[in-house]
């Protein structure tokens, strides 16, 4: 038998699609049904309930999740909501979210507890900005986003990692494969040596299209990919998908 990798694709949409856009993309990307491949669209709150109740071969993410649990904190979104319109797990520390939101580790830690806590699924995203990498600070910086954001966490089975450069989130400039092979070693390293989880879900994001999914599938052991804008017509995401599963 074939030893194939099941592989995640997750569609991270941000600020992005109103409710028919959206019905267009779930209409079409529910539509691939491949064994091998897990889909997840981390999309915007009010969406939520709609999908997360509708298309079953799509799980359904949030990008971000409150801090607190609830009580008079206007405008935050909290885990015990999320529960309850169904949502499988949430995106925590999206370098927007730490860099234009001011998200510090101690914070993106409590809301790592809150997922762990409610038996959710976390996709946790680390990276560090240009100025870090040529400074030579990219292992420091990944190794302390990494130790602070899991102080007290210990049900690695709901974590799935998500490597993101800064530099190369929008900017159509992945990373190069030599310095991603790199980074997957590291990353792989401090679980395997600080937690003794070995095979940690691992995802690269950062300007992933067509040709550095290819980079993925063949010159990397990483999990799959978290994707933005190159996920956000359906049609150019289903090439994508159709890299991993097809070749
Ligand atoms: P891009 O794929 O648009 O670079 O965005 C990556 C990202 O931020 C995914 O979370």
């Amino acid at each position: 038998m074939l030893d194939r990798k099941k592989y995640i694709l997750a569609s991270n949409w941000k600020a992005n699609f109103t409710l028919e856009e959206a019905i267009n993309w779930f209409e079409i990307v529910s539509r691939l049904n491949y064994p091998d491949l897990r889909i997840i669209a981390a999309i915007p709150y009010p969406y939520i309930h709609y999908f997360a109740t509708r298309y079953n071969n799509i799980d359904v993410f949030s990008q971000n999740i409150s801090h607190v649990l609830g009580g008079a904190y206007t405008g935050e979104v909290t885990i015990s909501m999320l529960k309850s319109v169904g949502f499988r797990g949430s995106i925590v520390g999206h370098s927007e979210r730490r860099h234009l939101f001011n998200e510090s580790n101690q914070i993106i830690n409590k809301k790592v507890l809150i997922l762990q806590e409610n038996s959710t699924e976390i996709i946790l995203c680390i990276g560090e900005t240009l100025e870090e990498r040529k400074e030579g600070k990219t292992e420091r910086v990944l190794y302390d986003q990494i130790i602070s954001a899991l102080n007290g966490f210990s049900r690695f089975e709901l974590l799935t990692v998500a490597y993101e450069p800064v530099w190369a989130i929008g900017t159509g400039i992945p990373i190069s494969p030599h310095d991603l092979t790199e980074a997957e070693r590291f990353i792989r390293k401090i679980f395997e040596d600080k937690f003794g989880v070995k095979n940690i879900i691992l995802l690269y994001g950062g300007s992933v299209d067509k040709e550095f999914a290819k980079v993925i599938r063949n010159q990397t052991t990483l999990d799959g990919a978290l994707i933005g804008s190159a996920s956000w017509k359906p049609h150019n995401f289903e090439e994508i998908i159709r890299i991993f599963v097809e070749h």
